[in-house]
This record gives structure tokens, C-alpha cells and sequence, in this order.
């Protein structure tokens, strides 16, 4: 055998090793499994994000958004928008005090009657890079027997695969939000946004809250209040609107658009308008799925792999939901 053919050889071999020992890709089911795994089976609620309050308002996009982008929720006025304030994890009795990111859907409702969702988080990256780590960070976290996760087996998952541990440092470092109105909250990946001279913007955003930021001091932490963020959103409510800025980011040509778990350098911005939330505790969001998926003419989503995954993952635990599973 010539030695070319043996190298040759050497390498299909190798190849088709490494392609066996590749993590299989993640189906979105098996994140309901390990979903009902982690947090216990709950009937008729979301699989993620189980606690949570509903809230109403609008959206008023700002000049500059209109007359930069083609995009048909920035070039209408103002728009109905409904919202859901929640905490991450399928585990609707989670205490409020948790070190775990917070929620923001919002459904923009356009004149036409299109649907714009978005659907946000306090931290500014997400918890891996794709599903498959994300995936194997949550089976990794499952309670062994003994009803303990083990911490030593999250530790190497995380060691093994550094871009589960951005997101983590980030709830180590900074304290959980002492309002539903005083964190930011943001959209994490890349999105592209057509502009009037017809090219696409890739960008990435965050709402920025007026109220600014706040996070719970230890002292609040530790007095384990479970449940205090749906009236401490009410009672603010009384004063008038709770509002966010949605401040855009333009990415450049470094900046990943695939990895939801690595954060863009400061970037130029632009205001894109005003969010504003007017009353809360409704069931006006018990019906929607915040697919981050769905958006209005001028919006396209990248190749983010995270992102992919969410539309059937959100579709399963809708249609679980609705049905009382
Ligand atoms: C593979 C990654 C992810 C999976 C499998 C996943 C899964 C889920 C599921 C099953 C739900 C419940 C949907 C429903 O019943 O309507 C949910 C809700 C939610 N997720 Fe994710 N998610 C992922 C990534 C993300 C990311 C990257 C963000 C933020 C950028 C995010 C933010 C939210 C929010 C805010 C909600 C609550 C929406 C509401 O209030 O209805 N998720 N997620």
C-alpha cells in the first residue's frame, strides 16, 4: 500500500471517529425533558420562564429609528404592545430573590394587525454559545439521586466548554433586580434590520430603563422575600408609566452574529424609541408565545443557532400549555 494511500486512510479513520464522538444535535423536546427534569412537572404553565406577570402598554418609535430604518414597526406611531415580566426556569414558585436572569416579552401589535416579538433577558449574553452546550449544561445540572446536583460534574461541563461560563460570571457579579422596572433587559443575538438605503444593519439591542438600574442589596437578598416583584411593579405603576429606551448597537465586522454567549464590544448606538408599560397583572399574555422568531417587515433574524432553536422549543411548551400538559 503506498504510503499516500495510508495517510489517506489514517485520515478517514480519524474523521470519521471525531464525527462519532461529536454531541449529537440538540432536538428542542429534549429541552422540555430536561426542562420537567430540573424544575418538576407543572400543568398548563410555560416549561421556561413558568413565573411571571402580564402588562400593557405601547410603542412610540423615535425620528431617528424612522427616518434611518425600512423597517414598519419603526415608521408607524405608536402601537399597542403587550408584555410578560418573568423569572428564568420552569419552576413557578421560584423566589423573586433568585440569581437567575429575568424576563421581558413584549408582542408589538402594527396597524396592519402584523405581530413583532421580542423576547429579552437581564444578562447580557445567554448561557452558551449553541444548543448542544446549552443542552448538556442543563443535563449536567439535573439532581442526581440524592435530589442534589452535583456540583463537581457542573464545574467540569463548565470548565470544558468556557462559553457556559460569560453568563454565569455576569449573575456572580452583578445583584438581581430590586423592580421588574429596574433592570436592563436584552435581546442577546444578532439580528439584521434593513436600512432606507437597502442595506442590512446587523445589530444587536438593549431596553434601557428610565427608572435606571437597581439591584437588590444583600441585606434584601437575604431576608428571602418569595414574592415581591409583581406588586413592587403595581404599586410603581401608581406613580404613572414604567419606560424603556431601545437603544440599538451596530456591530462590526468582528462581531460575532452566531454566538449569543459572547458580548460585542461598545458599539455606536441609536435610540429606536420609547417602550412603556402602563398597567400590570392582567391575563392579556396568557395566550401568546413570545417566538423572538416572529418579526415585522424590515427584521431578519441571523444564523444564531440559539435563536433557531427557540421557535420549536417555545412552540412545544405552547402547545403543552395550552392543551394543560
Ligand atoms: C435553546 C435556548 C432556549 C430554549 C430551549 C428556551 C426555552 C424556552 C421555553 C420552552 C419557554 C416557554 C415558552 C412558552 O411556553 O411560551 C421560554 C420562555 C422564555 N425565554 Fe427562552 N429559551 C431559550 C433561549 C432564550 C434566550 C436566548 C432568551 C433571551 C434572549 C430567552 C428568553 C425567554 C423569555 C423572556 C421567555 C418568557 C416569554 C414569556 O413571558 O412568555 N430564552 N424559553
Amino acid at each position: 500500500m503506498s504510503k499516500f494511500l495510508l495517510s489517506s486512510l489514517t485520515v478517514a479513520v480519524l474523521a470519521g471517529f471525531s464525527a462519532q464522538a461529536q454531541t449529537a444535535p440538540a432536538q428542542p423536546n429534549d429541552f422540555i425533558q430536561v426542562f420537567a427534569k430540573l424544575f418538576g412537572e407543572h400543568q398548563g404553565v410555560r416549561k421556561g420562564h413558568a413565573k411571571g406577570v402580564c402588562a400593557v402598554g405601547d410603542f412610540t418609535p423615535s425620528a431617528a429609528a424612522a427616518a434611518r430604518f425600512d423597517a414598519a414597526l419603526f415608521s408607524s406611531a405608536t402601537v399597542p404592545v403587550t408584555y410578560r415580566f418573568s423569572m428564568a426556569g420552569g419552576n413557578p414558585n421560584v423566589p423573586d430573590y433568585a440569581r437567575s436572569p429575568r424576563g421581558l416579552g413584549a408582542q408589538f401589535t402594527l396597524a396592519d394587525g402584523s405581530k413583532h416579538n421580542i423576547a429579552t433577558l437581564t444578562t447580557p449574553v445567554f448561557g452558551a454559545k449553541n444548543p448542544e452546550n446549552f443542552l448538556g449544561l442543563l443535563k449536567a445540572s439535573v439532581p442526581g439521586v440524592d435530589g442534589k446536583p452535583d456540583l463537581a460534574k457542573i464545574q467540569a461541563f463548565r470548565a470544558a466548554h468556557p462559553d457556559t461560563q460569560p453568563q454565569a460570571q455576569w449573575l456572580a457579579a452583578n445583584p438581581p433586580p430590586w423592580s421588574y422596572a429596574t433592570a436592563e433587559y436584552f435581546g442577546i443575538h444578532t439580528f439584521y434590520l434593513a436600512d432606507k438605503s437597502g442595506e442590512k444593519a446587523k445589530i444587536r439591542w438593549h431596553l434601557q430603563p428610565k427608572d435606571g438600574v437597581k439591584g437588590l442589596t444583600e441585606a434584601e437578598i437575604a431576608q428571602q422575600n418569595a414574592n415581591f416583584l409583581d406588586e413592587r411593579l403595581k404599586q410603581r405603576l401608581t406613580d404613572g408609566a414604567v419606560e424603556f429606551d431601545w437603544i440599538i448597537s451596530f456591530g462590526e465586522a468582528n462581531d460575532s452574529d452566531i454566538d449569543p454567549s459572547q458580548q460585542w464590544p461598545e458599539r455606536p448606538t441609536l435610540n429606536a424609541g420609547t417602550l412603556r408599560i402602563k398597567a400590570s397583572g392582567d391575563a392579556s399574555c396568557s395566550n401568546i408565545n413570545f417566538d423572538p422568531n416572529v418579526m415585522s417587515r424590515g427584521f431578519s433574524a441571523s444564523a444564531d443557532p440559539v435563536l433557531r432553536m427557540r421557535s420549536p422549543a417555545y412552540a412545544i411548551s405552547f402547545g403543552k400549555r395550552l392543551s394543560g400538559q
